[in-house]
């Protein structure tokens, strides 16, 4: 590293770069198993960073600043829109540093598989919420445990792979210039579509960097399931495409078995052009403001603390968690808060709030009477390098289907419903999730084999959190208060999304391949209500419901400072050279999953600023 630090010059044009290291093993199965083992190995004994101070590892902070040169965009995280935007941005005659705060992506986040496993390991920012009043309650101090990827690709590179735009009117609701006609070319642009089932072409784009596929189906599982929905009067069809009401495979980021993450996607093919930069373990603390104008960044790398200028532009991309701890610790952010830690504001604006997550009910087990995958770990990995299950999938997601409660089919869904197939639901399920002892205990009684589950995830939750900082020291972890479940809406409509699963379950189909509901115990709920009432399924809610990992809103875009931080080019509003281009813009949720919506985002606003910049390089 030292290395890295001599050759550091203003010209960027100059510098020897300095390249992470690609995925080089996956072609080598010894070392490629070895890898996978070490990751299911530390699993249980890893023990998560409380804070950053990793990064802050001799005593220099705030010492003998070292100049990392001047670009014309820094990019601030190396995430799923980080990554896009370094890759567009460079198409074009211009220098771009890409910061991440992670190491390189491991191979093993090639295997979607695995992805429970990295959510407790040095790729994950680890995170909890704070402590929740109306939910959480399977969780020490009730603390939803908050995995976040801390690597090159961020979230992309250790999320579940599902590709689910949403509905067409969750795009109205963002600022102008944003409608779901605005936005479908730029789904398009990023997607290679690789299906072998029927999909609605006209939706789906052919040519662009990122692979989606749908894995193979779990012989004896899957079809039986489409059959059960179907009984219900369900139509097979593409839920990306024209409508969304009916029964789908999942669609995923995947390039055969590889998953296809922005890293993948987006960063590696771009690795070796001489006008982008990437700085890897390096975690920026401060955007640097003068006269109303992003100048630069502070960042640590080493216990080393350097600064860098942007010519054109700061780019925020640390994601919906981190970006508002950016912002906030640069003096953007509501006064209250700024004032609260000392920091000196520089613009009021409200980060941080009008948070909001996807939440989902995972209170629902099956045991089937087959056997699935019932391979050793090395049986596995042989079967991944020919794009098959187990691993080729996370979660052994299979299905997914969409409900509005009052079945008006023209406006957005309220719940999406999860099928997924073994090995979903294994031994590990509880600790992957965070629980506490006590139920991390009772789901060890899950039968990885055998068991699968289906989630309910609310997609338009009425209850708003906000991120918000522990202190004005960058090692400190932000404040993430999710606020989930406050209003008891959320709690009711979860509850009708469990309805309707257990109508599937009454299904002749479903019982035809002999799967029975596993009744597990729920402490704090069997003690006072009666077994699968309303009130015994309301309480499960608050405990077993957590995060489906969509953390949006605390930088959202809109027209006025009062309730919006970006307009709808993205631009921090007041101050000048200053962009935030992630999850954090979404002003409002979208009835999917956020990796798409994000990539679309971050595809859209590089053209943007190709046409605000061009004939001005
Ligand atoms: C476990 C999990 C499962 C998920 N499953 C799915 C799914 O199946 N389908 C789907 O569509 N979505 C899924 N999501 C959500 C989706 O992945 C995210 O919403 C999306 O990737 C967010 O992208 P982003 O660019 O906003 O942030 P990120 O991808 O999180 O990128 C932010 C990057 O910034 C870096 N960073 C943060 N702070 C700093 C700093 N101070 N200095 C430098 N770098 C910094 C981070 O390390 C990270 O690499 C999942 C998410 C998780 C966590
Ligand atoms: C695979 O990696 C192992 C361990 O690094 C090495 O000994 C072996 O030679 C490699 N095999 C091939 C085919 O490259
Ligand atoms: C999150 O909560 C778990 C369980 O209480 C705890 O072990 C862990 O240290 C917490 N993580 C952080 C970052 O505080
Ligand atoms: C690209 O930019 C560099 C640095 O600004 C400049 O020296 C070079 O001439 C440019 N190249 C082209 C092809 O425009
Ligand atoms: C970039 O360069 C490295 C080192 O030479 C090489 O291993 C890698 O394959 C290159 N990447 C691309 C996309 O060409
Ligand atoms: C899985 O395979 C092993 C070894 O062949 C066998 O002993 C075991 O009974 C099988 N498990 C189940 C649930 O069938
Ligand atoms: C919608 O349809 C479901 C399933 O057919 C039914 O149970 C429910 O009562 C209907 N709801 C409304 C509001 O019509």
């Amino acid at each position: 590293m030292l290395f890295e630090q001599i050759i550091l010059v203003k010209c960027w044009f100059l510098l020897v770069f300095w390249m992470p290291n690609s995925i080089a093993s996956l072609s080598n199965f010894s070392e490629l198993y070895e890898e996978v083992e070490k990751l299911i190995t530390n699993f249980d004994t890893y023990q998560i960073p409380k804070n950053n101070d990793e990064y802050f590892s001799n005593n220099n902070y705030y010492s003998n600043e070292e100049d990392y040169g001047t670009y014309d965009f820094i990019v601030i995280g190396g995430g799923t829109a980080g990554g896009v935007l370094a890759n567009r941005l460079t198409e074009e005659n211009w220098s771009v540093l890409l910061v991440e705060a992670g190491p390189p992506e491991p191979d093993t986040s090639s295997i979607l598989g695995l992805n429970g496993y990295l959510g407790r390991s040095i790729w994950s920012w680890g995170y909890n919420t704070t402590t929740q009043k109306h939910a959480c309650f399977a969780s020490d101090n009730r603390q939803c445990f908050y995995p976040r990827g801390r690597m090159l690709g961020g979230c992309s590179s250790l999320n579940g792979g599902l590709y689910a735009r949403g509905h067409p009117k969750d795009y109205d609701k963002w600022a102008s210039g944003w409608s779901y006609k605005d936005v479908l070319p730029y789904f398009k642009k990023s997607e290679r579509a690789e299906f072998t089932i029927d999909i609605d072409r006209s939706y789906h784009g052919f040519e662009g960097p990122q692979s989606i596929d749908v894995p193979e189906d779990t012989p004896g599982l899957t079809v039986d399931l489409i059959n059960s929905f179907k009984e219900l009067g369900a139509r097979e069809l593409d839920y990306n495409g024209e409508s969304s009401y009916g029964i789908s495979r999942f669609q995923v980021y995947l390039d055969k078995n590889i998953r296809s993450s922005t890293a993948y996607a987006y960063i590696r093919p771009a690795e070796n052009r001489s006008n982008l930069h990437i700085t890897t373990n390096s975690f920026v603390t401060k955007i640097d403001i003068k006269q109303n104008r992003a100048r630069g960044i502070t960042f640590v790398k080493n216990g080393q603390v350097y600064t860098a200028t942007a010519s054109k532009e700061v780019i925020v991309s640390a994601g919906a968690i981190n970006s508002p701890q950016i912002l906030m610790l640069s003096g953007i952010g509501p006064v209250k808060e700024l004032r609260k830690h000392k920091i000196k504001v520089i613009k009021n604006l409200p980060v941080g709030k009008y948070f909001q997550d996807h939440m989902f009910f995972a209170g629902l087990y099956y045991r089937t009477d087959h056997v699935y995958y019932n391979l050793t770990l090395e049986e596995q990995l042989r079967l991944w390098y020919k794009n098959k299950r187990p691993l080729v999938a996370a979660t052994g997601f299979q299905l997914v289907t969409y409900y509005n409660l009052q079945n008006d089919t023209n406006e957005r869904p309220d719940i999406e419903i999860l099928v997924s197939g073994p090995p979903a639901a294994g031994s590990n399920w509880g600790a992957i999730q965070g629980y506490n002892k006590k139920y991390t205990d009772i789901f060890k009684s899950l039968n990885g084999l055998t068991d699968f589950m289906i989630w309910v995830m609310l997609l338009h939750p009425k209850s708003m959190g906000e991120v918000t900082l522990k202190s004005k020291n960058p090692s400190d972890f932000p404040l993430i208060n999710t606020n989930y479940l406050a209003n008891e809406k959320d709690v009711d409509t979860i509850y009708e999304g469990v309805q309707r699963v257990l109508e599937v379950t009454k299904t002749k189909a479903f019982e035809n391949i002999g799967i029975q509901m596993l009744d597990l115990p729920m402490p704090g709920c069997d003690e006072l209500h009666s077994k699968f009432s309303r009130k015994w399924w309301h309480c499960s809610i608050r405990y077993l419901s957590t995060t489906v990992y969509h953390p949006i809103g605390t930088a959202r875009m809109g027209k006025s400072c009062k309730n919006s931080v970006v307009d709808s080019e993205l631009k921090v509003h007041g101050i000048d050279g200053l962009r935030v281009v992630d999850a954090s813009v979404i002003p409002d949720h979208i009835s999917g999953h956020l990796n798409a919506p994000t990539v679309m985002l971050a595809e859209k606003i590089s053209d943007i600023i190709k046409n605000e910049y061009s004939g001005n390089n």
